[in-house]
């Protein structure tokens, strides 16, 4: 496994593997990986020539008092990580490297970054799609994979990606959960035991509310007000939303059709947790 710091090794070791006609995946990621970032790992390994994976903590999508000083790191065990995967490329690029310039550009989806997540976090995902686009200009024509877990983050990648032409197939997979339902994201390493105990609630309303809509109860704000209780009876948790969506466009839903997505975030401790579910499949 090749590891490298800079935009130039990227392009020299992307144009070997072209020359050789070999197909290339990416996984982009912020680091402390665990085993969401593995199956992305995993699943571009087997479906390309080449995988490429980059740690780069964004400040792009930090707003100010968020989480991005104390966002959790540990490079040594994500290298080990992504060597056993059997990585080729592993890019680590500084801030500096990124962001060598003061950035004046920056991406917007429209519709699809000011509501849900984007109506807590409006900076958020115009720095996530502006990080993405350089990174899908860095490498180039790529299969690029990310987790269903930031639903609303896969909805705005994939839209740039048609909206811009680039020449990067976007491909979500499923979100990868502990036994207990619960949702594998970095910052679950904020909870204490007993925060992380409270946290299965965010899983379990989304499960029952799955549940209920199987059973025929399909008025979202029926779906709404059941999850709403069930969030607010946990006192360790405080919900910031809960949005029942059709799954692409994001528009609010008033009648729940197969492809509607339901998306929380809540508050448990120092971690602002996110989850989503097609209530028709239910929590896997
Ligand atoms: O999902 C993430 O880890 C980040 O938002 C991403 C896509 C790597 C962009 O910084």
């Amino acid at each position: 496994m090749k590891l490298i710091s800079q935009v130039s090794e990227v392009h020299e070791f992307i144009d070997e593997y072209r020359a050789q006609k070999n197909t290339i995946g990416l996984v982009p990621t912020m680091g402390f990986l665990h085993e969401g970032h593995i199956s992305l790992m995993q699943r571009a390994a087997n479906e390309n020539d080449k995988t490429i994976v980059t740690i780069f903590v964004n400040p792009l999508q930090f707003a100010e008092g968020e989480d991005l000083s104390s966002y959790p790191q540990n490079l040594d065990k994500d290298i080990n990580e992504c060597e056993a995967i059997g990585v080729d490329l592993l890019f680590i690029p500084s801030s500096e490297e990124m962001y060598s310039q003061p950035i004046l550009t920056s991406v917007q989806v429209d519709q699809l970054m000011s509501t849900i997540e984007g109506a807590s976090r409006p900076t958020h995902f115009s720095g996530v799609a502006t990080v993405v686009a350089k990174l899908f200009n860095i490498v180039g024509p790529c299969n690029a994979y990310f987790g269903e877990k930031d639903w609303q983050q896969l909805q705005v990648i994939s839209t740039m990606a048609r909206d811009l032409s680039f020449r990067v197939k976007v491909l979500g997979c499923p979100t990868v959960r502990q036994s207990d339902g619960l949702a594998l994201s970095s910052r679950n390493a904020y909870l204490t035991p007993e925060e992380r105990e409270a946290a299965t609630v965010i899983s379990r309303s989304l499960q029952v509310a799955s549940e209920n809509v199987q059973a025929g109860e399909t008025s979202a704000s029926v779906i709404k007000s059941q999850i709403v209780d069930e969030m607010t009876a946990e006192t360790l948790a405080t919900l910031d939303y809960v949005e029942i969506v059709e799954g692409s466009s994001l528009q609010t839903i008033d009648q729940i059709t197969e492809g509607a997505r339901i998306l929380i975030a809540a508050k448990v401790g120092k971690a602002r947790l996110i989850d989503n579910v097609n209530p028709y499949f239910g929590i896997k």
